[in-house]
């Protein structure tokens, strides 16, 4: 059973595309439609568009696209009954209480509970006397139970079946065990612990719930099982999409998150008072980290190691904040230390000193600039002043470029006259760059149509006119029973087309709107994506009954075609006699 129709047409209603897209992404009027920024890719350009008329949206840059329940599900990574219930409470419609199918919801209930019983588990069990081993190493890395309790930290025991039990004496299933990725199935089918004889950091989102854990061995232990064991993608967790501290840091960060490397730094600065600090989850920082960042704060304060690694970490994460919104900053610990090193050596004090003089993302780039050049020398001085200009140039802060104008001509004795020269002709030339990117985004759009449908290849033409016909469908439903008889769905020549084709025939056959969000649930978002993007294309024009006819022929036709060319499975004589009706059919069209 599904939701009622009229329930979700109340809550679309009630949840206006514009304004709950308008709350991810900035959008600007343009006509009937908004651009912005596309919300799930990095981008300079905008490609994504809202269209309020038919409530969907579609990126032209990667092709994602939608209503505003597929919206909701593809930003908060919830499922489509889940994004119902979310934009439902925020728009007060009462759903009806039970009767939809809510397998998913059920299964991820239950990796919700079983990983709130494991955690349950692994903290009882380091609290208690077989657990000294581990508090022992917390304790003396000055964590205090205080801070042990508020994290939910726990350890696993040195055991392949103790959770495995646990879980059993309270009702849970082996299979659901190890769909919450807790415990594990051999090649030999005989199932274990996960989790051994390790320091355990339960990973918990945004609403509180525990999604998965991060299992650290004792440093003694660190050659023989790896460091850290931690949670697979589970249908509850992705660790690309989630950061260690967000449940704590999403209520304190009116100001800026600092982002940490490791779990422990996130606890440790925590401890000291930090309370806006996110670490990922043994990932290069994604661009799913930095939008979940960007939704809650402002700022981000880059705080990784000072070693090369940290550098590198460095750079990759500011290129991917640069399209978020975010202002950057980055600290440099100094003598290598690590965050809650660092802290533990010299105090909260020096730490917020170290914060507050936490340099911006282009100091940082030209102090890194400067890094192998002497200085003294003409050539080198000339040198970082060239890459000074580059790094200045990328900012659209006029102040911005000139009090770093102004530093380097007093620091380096060059007019600003001439810098602001540099700066100029190299800003000039970004937007000429720029401007011919977005040109050519519009002619060859980054998302090209022939990766979603490589069928294409086939027939051009036919597959033109199966996106007609689609596009009318969408737009005129009533034409159904009329597209039905004359279009039987084994006549569609791209496997792509025929599915949405029978897909949509199916929907409209149960008496049930053609909405996308339907649509959502079986097909991939870059295909909902495709569909939104023909809907809007109302291919029909002023004349969509007369189109469709003359598509549905073509493609009758390109059908024709295509298996005359291919005649393995005919005999000749049906093979010509193909051939002579085609013949035929194109004499009388003229
Ligand atoms: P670190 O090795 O810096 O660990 O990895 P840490 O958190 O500072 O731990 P301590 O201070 O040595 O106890 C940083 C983060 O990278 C992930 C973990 O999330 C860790 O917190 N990581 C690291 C892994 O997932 N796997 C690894 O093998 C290493
Ligand atoms: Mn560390």
């Amino acid at each position: 059973m599904a939701i009622p129709e009229e329930v979700i047409s109340e809550i679309k209603y009630r949840n206006d595309i514009e304004t709950v897209i308008s709350q991810y992404s900035n959008l600007k009027r343009r006509g009937k439609n908004l651009v912005g920024l596309c919300p799930f890719h990095s981008e300079k350009t905008p490609s994504f568009t809202v269209y309020p008329e038919s409530g969907s949206f579609y990126c032209y840059g990667c092709g994602v696209g939608g209503d505003v329940i597929t919206f909701t599900s593809l930003i908060e990574n919830l499922d489509y009954i889940e994004s119902i219930k979310l934009l439902a409470e925020r728009s007060n419609v009462q759903l009806p209480q039970d009767g939809y199918d809510d397998t998913m919801q059920r299964v991820k209930n239950t990796v919700y509970d079983i990983n709130r019983e494991t955690a349950k588990f692994f903290h009882n069990y380091l609290m208690g006397d077989s657990g000294k081993w581990a508090l022992d190493y917390y304790l003396k890395r000055g964590l205090s139970p205080k801070t042990i309790k508020h994290f939910g930290l726990g350890a696993a025991p040195d055991s392949w079946d103790a959770l495995i039990n646990h879980l059993k004496s309270k009702g849970y299933s082996i299979g659901d065990m190890v769909t919450a990725n807790v415990v594990g199935k051999s090649d030999r089918g005989s199932y274990y612990d996960r989790f051994r004889k390790r320091l355990m950091f339960p990973i918990i989102n945004i609403r509180g719930n525990i999604i998965g854990f991060s299992g650290r061995a004792l440093p003694e232990d660190e050659k023989k099982g790896g460091k850290y064991v931690n949670t697979s993608d589970t249908p509850v967790y992705k660790k690309s999409e989630n950061l260690f501290g967000i449940n704590f840091a999403k209520s304190h960060c009116a100001d800026r998150i600092i982002l940490v490397e490791g779990n422990m730094d996130v606890i440790s600065l925590h401890q000291a008072g930090f309370e806006n600090v996110v670490a990922p989850l043994g990932t290069a920082f994604t661009s799913e980290q930095a939008n979940l960042i960007a939704r809650y704060t402002k700022e981000i304060v880059l705080m990784l190691d000072a070693d090369a690694a940290g550098q590198k970490a460095i750079k990759r994460a500011s290129s991917i904040l640069e399209n978020t919104g975010l202002s950057v900053r980055v600290v440099v610990i100094p003598n290598g230390k690590d965050p809650d090193e660092y802290i533990k050596a010299n105090g909260p004090d020096r730490f917020k000193a170290l914060l507050e003089g936490a340099v911006s993302d282009i100091e940082y780039k030209l102090l890194m600039a400067a890094d192998g050049l002497d200085l003294n020398s003409d050539d080198g001085r000339l040198k970082f002043l060239s890459a000074a200009a580059e790094i200045i140039a990328t900012t659209d802060d006029v102040m911005a470029r000139d009090i770093y104008i102004g530093r380097l001509s007093d620091k380096y004795g060059v007019s600003r006259t001439a810098l602001n020269a540099r700066v100029d002709e190299l800003r000039k030339k970004n937007v000429r760059t720029q401007r011919k990117a977005e040109i050519n985004n519009v002619i060859h759009p980054k998302f090209s149509k022939d990766d979603l449908n490589p069928d294409r290849r086939r027939s051009i033409k036919g597959t033109a006119a199966e996106e007609t016909v689609i596009s009318i469908l969408l737009n005129h439903p009533d034409f159904y029973n009329e597209v039905k008889e004359n279009l039987p769905s084994d006549k569609m020549i791209t496997s792509l087309n025929r599915r949405i084709y029978e897909l949509i025939i199916e929907t409209l056959e149960n008496g049930k709107n053609s909405d996308i969000s339907v649509f959502a649930q079986t097909l991939l978002p870059a295909e909902v994506g495709y569909l939104v993007s023909l809907q809007n294309g109302n291919k029909g024009g002023n004349s969509p009954k007369a189109v469709l006819k003359d598509c549905i022929s073509v493609i009758l036709e390109e059908n024709m075609l295509l298996n005359a060319a291919n005649p393995s499975e005919t005999t000749v004589e049906d093979w010509a006699a193909q051939l002579q009706d085609i013949i035929n059919k194109k004499n009388k069209g003229n």
